[in-house]
Formats: structure tokens, sequence, C-alpha cells
């Protein structure tokens, strides 16, 4: 039995349906802890909200000067402290009953005893999955951990808001290792994070001393060297790549390589670019204006150079149930080649998973609101449109999204509202959180407040995957950490090692 710490108190606004306060007698209370009360249809329980200090010595400013300014001190003439109370103000959730949860319809009587949930409780209460559930961390101030089952987080699509160094990718690795740790019984899908700083190669290298290894289930692209094959090309993903083709454009070009791959498929081998150009100059049917403007659109992805007769590497190869498969990004430069290769792999993830030819995934998009921006320009937009097709349909056939992002104000709304599960880490900038606020009806003013006070590694979590939302501690990585983030201290120290070296050795020369 969990130990009683409070009593329900009588006050101007509660007890009622939708606030309870109590006087805490004993132990700690925090802000964000679950307590329990006895009520007439069985357990209620309540979330803290807030907790205060009230003395009834120090309710009047003016007697508190008065009394004071004259050198006096309250505490060592009258027993203030005897009179020091802590006051905890909760909101009920619910009403437990059997497993049955029902909303509270009438308030509890004052003189309630109150408790800290009982953790066999709260785990139902909330909805964890405590067989096969993903364990992300554990609730604060409860010794219990976060278990979510793997359909009603990801797939509805998730998305992950803070801001920068507030621990986004901590939490995604340690996400990624419970997804690879999955065997087959519980049920595994693939994962394909597309990565734009180069954050999570660590995983595709041999763990140092310590660290567990998950190498041998991580597959590393770097996206410098990926080649889209031509004849893979449909006309939607074409038209997804090429953002400005209008309809008679667009009908033409479909023509032009539906009839290159019935001759690659009558054996005149596979088609590229060049083969796409030679058509079109030399096409009947087609006009004029038409000729020109297609040629134009495409030696401009010619100059991309990545596009080529096979797709290397095979996309079928490397997305598998429970493996993950990193998309580098980052020594991309050129905006468009970047949209264009996250385009196409979110393209063939989707109609390719449609056809049942690849397995469930669940495609992360790092920097989500740079493919997915609420308002965009022609290069920057390229992906957005598979993106929110995705969000709007995905579900239906196991391709799941999650969004990753520091700036959820230029984050696209529509793909936004799609997440029906949100992981919120700490947020201060007010437009950010209003944004959040907007798209998670659950949350209510005071939980927001507490959003932006939650330390790097404290998350709160909204939405489809929890009955409530719950704050918790990110549990401690199992993976090594990237080495790819530099210190400041390092990043300096190794610019001036190598410009020495560089004079030096210019030295040596003369
Ligand atoms: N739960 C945690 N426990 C311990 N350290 C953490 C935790 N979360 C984050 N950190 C540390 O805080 C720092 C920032 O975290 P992280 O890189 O995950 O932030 P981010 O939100 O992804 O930032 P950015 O938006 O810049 O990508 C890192 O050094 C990381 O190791
Ligand atoms: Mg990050």
């Amino acid at each position: 039995m969990n130990e009683e710490i409070g009593t329900v108190i009588s006050g101007l606004e509660s007890p009622s349906p939708s606030s309870v306060d109590f006087v805490v007698t004993s132990g700690v209370i925090h802000r964000g802890m679950f307590v329990e009360l006895d009520y007439s249809e069985g357990t209620m329980i309540c979330l803290v909200n807030d907790v205060v200090k009230t003395n009834r010595y120090f309710e009047r400013a003016e007697s508190v000067k008065e009394f004071e300014s004259q050198g006096k001190k309250l505490f060592e003439q009258f027993p203030t402290e005897e009179w020091e109370f802590l006051i905890a103000k909760t909101r009920p959730l619910g009403v437990f009953s059997k497993k049955l949860v029902k909303r509270p319809s009438f308030p509890p009587s004052p003189g309630t005893k109150v408790k800290i949930a009982d953790n066999k409780h709260l785990e139902q209460f909330l909805g964890f999955d405590l067989e096969t559930g993903l364990e992300l961390g554990k609730v604060e101030y409860h010794d219990l951990d976060v278990k979510l089952n793997l359909s009603s987080l990801l797939k509805k699509h998730l998305a992950v808001l803070a801001l920068s160094g507030g621990g986004k990718s901590y939490l995604m690795s340690v996400l990624f290792e419970e997804l690879l740790e999955r065997n087959q019984e519980q049920g595994r899908i693939a994962t394909v994070v597309l990565d734009p700083h180069g954050e999570y190669s660590s995983f595709a290298e041999p763990a140092e001393q310590g660290k567990k290894d998950f190498s041998s289930k991580t597959n590393l692209v770097k996206a410098e060297k990926v080649k889209i094959g031509v004849p893979k090309l449909s006309i939607g993903i074409l038209s997804g790549i090429i953002p400005g083709l209008s309809s008679a454009q667009k009908r033409d070009l479909g023509r032009i390589i539906s009839n290159l791959n019935v001759e690659m498929r009558r054996g005149l081998g596979a088609f590229d670019l060049k083969d796409v150009q030679t058509a079109i100059a030399g096409d009947k049917d087609m006009k004029e204006n038409t000729k020109i403007a297609l040629l134009g659109w495409i030696s401009h992805l010619e100059e991309l150079k990545l596009f080529s007769k096979a797709d290397s590497p095979s996309i079928s190869d490397l997305v598998e149930p429970g493996k993950l498969t990193i998309i580098d990004l980052s020594n991309i430069i050129n905006v468009k080649k970047k949209q264009i290769i996250v385009s196409y792999f979110a393209q063939r993830l989707f109609y390719d998973r449609r056809k049942k030819l690849l397995p469930p995934f669940l495609l992360v998009l790092e920097e989500a609101h740079q493919f997915i921006p609420e308002r965009a320009g022609k290069d920057t937009a390229i992906a957005k449109g598979i993106m929110r097709t995705i969000a709007r349909e995905g579900r239906k056939f196991g391709a799941s999204l999650c969004l990753v992002s520091q700036r959820p104000i230029q984050l696209d709304t529509t793909a936004l509202s799609q997440c029906n599960t949100k992981i919120i880490l700490r947020i201060t900038n007010p437009y950010d959180l209003d944004h959040v606020a907007k798209s998670a009806e659950a949350l209510d003013r005071r939980s927001l407040d507490m959003i932006t006070s939650l330390r790097v590694g404290e998350a709160l979590i909204v939405g489809e995957a929890v009955s409530f939302p719950v704050f918790f501690k990110v549990r401690e990585k199992k993976s090594q950490d990237s080495k790819h983030e530099v210190s400041l201290e390092d990043a300096g120290r190794r610019f001036e090692e190598s410009k020495k070296q560089n004079e030096e050795e210019a030295k040596e020369f003369l």
C-alpha cells in the first residue's frame, strides 16, 4: 500500500470534478506527480499541477511589514513554522474501477485521504504496454517505467519537439535502441532516419567498451554516393521532384518514360536521363514549347549528378525489419539535391510499402521543418507533398512518420496535426509553445507552463500513445555518443593545430 501523504481540503473552488486541492501531511510532493484517493465509484487519480506554501502569519503584507520593520522577526516571536502548510493543487484525471476509466462527474469529499498513486494502478491508467512496450524512460517521481505500445506510439505518427539542445536526438537514439532490440515475435518494423547532420552514424560504428553495439543492425548510406535509377522514376515521383510541371508536360514526360520502360523490357537495357533527353528531342508528337521546357528541366536534374541507370544502393536491400538505415545527408550542400534525395526515398518507401514490397517502417525526419515547412519556396518544398501524403495515408499501410524539429512554428501545420502522439521536451519560445498547444488539445495551461521549466532529458508525452499526458525522464542510452559532435574548444584547437602544421610544412618546402 502506498503511504498517505495528505488530506483533501475545502476551498472556494475545490474540491470540484475538475480541481482537488489537498494539504500535505507527510512526505514530499512535486509538481507532475500522480496521487490517488478513494472515491465513491473507485479510485480517483489526480495529477499534481502546482504546489504552494501558505502561512497565516505572513498573509497580510501590511502587518508583516509593520512588525518586521520594528527590528523584530515574526518567526522569533510566534510559532510561525507550525502554521506553514504545503498545499498541492491537482487536476482529477479519471476514476479507475475494475480496469475501466471514467471521467469524474462529482467531487470527492473534503477530508478524503490522499496517497501517492500506486504503480500498478498508474501503468494501467496511463495505458502502458508492459509486455512488449518500448521503454523510453521513467515516469517522473514514480519508480515506473514508461513502456509504450509500438502501434499506439508510431502508427498515427509521432512528433518530437524541443528547442535546440533539448535532447531530441538523444531521445531518438533511445527509441532506435528499443526498435532494434525487438525480436520477431514482438513484431518489429524497419527504421529509416534522414539525418541532415550525420548525428546517428555512431550506430553504424563498432561500440566502444561498455556501450552496446548496434553496428550489425545498422546500414549507413552516405547520401553523396546515392544514385537514383531513372527507370524507377514514375511520373508521380518525377512530378514530386520537378514541382513546376504542367499537366500537359506531365502527360508527355510520362509517355516518354513508359515508352523507354517498354523498350527496356524488350531487352534494350536500362536508361538514364541522357536517354530521356534523346527520346524527348526525337519525339514527333510533342509540342515544341513542351519539348523545350522538359529538356530544360531534365538538363537541370542532370547537373545534380544524382541520376543513373539503376538505384544504388537498392532500397529493398536497405530496409529490413529490426534494422536501422541512416541516410547521412551531412555532405550534401545543394538544397535542391538534398530535397530530391529525401523526397525520392520517402516516395519509394511509401509506394513500395503500399505494394507490400517493403516491411512496415518508421521514417524519421530530423530537422523536419526543412523538409515540411509551413511556408516554402519552390526548391525547399520538394519533399513536402510526399511527407504530407504519408502523414495523411501512411497509417493504413504501416508507413509511419516521426517529425523531429526545434522550430515547431515553421513546421507545416497539416503534417504536425497528423502526428497523433507528441513528445515535447524543453521549449521556451512562446510562439513555439503556442503552436504546440494548438496542436495538442489534451494540454492544459499548467502543463504548458511546466514545459518551459523542463530540464534537458525531461519530456512530456501526449496523444495516442498514452491515456493522459505524462511527464517522464528519458532513460540513459545504451549506444555510444556521436563522435561527430565536437566541443567548441576542440574545434578551436584542431583548427589552430592544423593551421600551424600547414605553416610548418610550407616553411620546410621553401
Ligand atoms: N536524457 C538525457 N540524458 C543525458 N544527457 C542528455 C539527455 N538528453 C540530452 N542530453 C545531452 O544534451 C545535449 C543535447 O542533446 P541533443 O543533441 O539530443 O539535443 P537536440 O534537441 O537534438 O538538439 P539540436 O536541435 O541542436 O539537434 C547532448 O550533449 C546530449 O548528450
Ligand atoms: Mg538533434
